[in-house]
């Protein structure tokens, strides 16, 4: 009933597989990055606020080699990327990056721009990646970490940085080649994260906190709706904007230094109703979300799970990124006796929710949403998984 999700050791044999398909040698190097589903504190990294993610088993893996010269080449084993399976060569001297087709290369090139460990060579490089791709669980900052980790692997590092700036680095990337103005939490729990641990993470000043996850009673529960809806690209950079401007129309340097009572004054400052709706939205999970990790810690999930619906609900009524096929997989999931929360997770428009649930219950959650929810939905069945690493490095 839930998906396979291929382990590590299957990964790594179907990339190097392909690898030697495409360039005839064996690679020297593997490395692994997870994607992530965030348990709570949705859209409110960019306004220097808590999120709870944790990593998961689905992941990108990369492996390859360094070449001489200039010219690097890639091949995605992804049926989503528009290049196929025949590899995609491009110049890797800084002048030469530019933002091009095949979309998907972009995120390796971004990185490749904004690296900071000192020179690199040219490469050959095969990537297999078990992250829906587009389904909101970040497959993208996982196909960044990789690239940056494997860089670190051909470079030996000759300059060394902490996992928050190579975050930081791939998030960058991000912005400059996807177009996308992301926040940092999806590259940020890719390199930090912990097994069996999700990570508080605090955004404006980036510490974090690991919170123990390994219950085996409670089970996390990804839905993918199957759905995207266009919105989901042009609406997040104006999400964004809304809560600056609201944070600075009450002189303060992000929503993170606002109060609830704050909002209440946004009115008589001539905000508008979406500028206070957004704004709302903002402070009230920054609130919630410090509660949640809290008492995760304590292991009270009924009330995380609480805490979990409050938080889709914002989503849905004041920030405005949920839609119909999410709210359903919510409302069906919550008819189910033993589910203690569910919301939709990642960016919005589409995409996964993701459901706190007692281990009886599961299947009677997917039970439900397979006979009310009818666009064909996937589920996956994860635990809080280890952050990306550098697998082997034989240069
Ligand atoms: C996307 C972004 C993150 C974050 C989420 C919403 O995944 O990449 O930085 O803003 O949306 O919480």
């Amino acid at each position: 009933m839930v998906e396979n999700i291929p382990s590590l050791e299957e990964m790594i044999q179907s990339a190097t597989e392909l690898f030697r398909k495409t360039y005839k040698v064996e690679p020297s190097v593997i490395v692994q990055a997870p994607g992530r589903v965030n348990l709570i504190g949705e859209h409110i990294d960019y306004n220097d606020g808590f999120v709870l993610p944790m990593a998961l088993p689905l992941r990108t893996v990369l492996v390859g080699k360094p070449i001489c010269g200039f010219e690097a080449s890639m091949v995605s084993m992804a049926s989503e990327a528009d290049s196929g399976t025949h590899p995609y060569n491009f110049n890797i001297s800084k002048e030469a990056l530019q933002v091009s087709e095949p979309k998907w290369a972009n995120y390796v090139k971004g990185v490749l721009a904004n690296y900071k460990g000192g020179s690199f060579p040219a490469f050959q490089v095969a990537i297999v990646n078990s992250v829906p791709i587009g389904g909101g669980l970040s497959s993208s900052a996982s196909l960044e970490v990789a690239t940056y980790l494997f860089l670190d692997a051909i470079s030996g590092e000759k300059i060394k940085v902490s996992k928050v700036e190579k975050a930081l680095a791939c998030q960058k990337a991000e912005h400059d080649f996807a177009g996308m103005p992301c926040g940092i939490m999806d590259q940020f729990i890719s390199l930090l994260a912990e097994d069996s641990n999700a990570l508080l993470i605090d955004c404006r000043d980036m510490t974090y906190f690991s919170v123990p996850f390994d219950d085996p009673n409670i089970v996390i529960l990804i839905t993918n709706s199957n759905v995207k809806h266009s919105l989901s690209g042009s609406e997040y950079p104006t999400r964004r904007r809304q809560c600056q401007e609201a944070a600075t129309l009450l002189g303060k340097r992000s929503l993170r230094e606002c109060t609830i009572e704050d909002v209440k004054k946004l009115s008589a400052l001539g905000a508008s109703e979406e500028h206070i709706k957004r704004a709302r939205h903002g402070v009230s999970e920054i609130i919630r979300t410090e509660q949640a990790a809290k008492l995760f810690a304590e292991r009270r999930y009924e009330e995380v799970g609480k805490l979990m619906v409050e938080s889709h609900n914002s989503l849905r009524d004041d920030y405005d990124v949920s839609c119909p096929e999410l709210n359903q997989l919510v409302e069906l999931a919550m008819k189910v006796e033993g589910v203690m929360g569910a919301r939709m997770t990642g960016g919005g428009f589409g995409g996964c929710t993701v459901t706190m649930v007692k281990a009886f219950a599961v299947d009677k959650v997917i039970e439900m949403i397979k006979t009310n929810y009818h666009l064909n939905p996937k589920f996956f069945i994860c635990k809080p998984s280890q952050g990306a690493s550098i697998i082997k490095a034989i240069i």
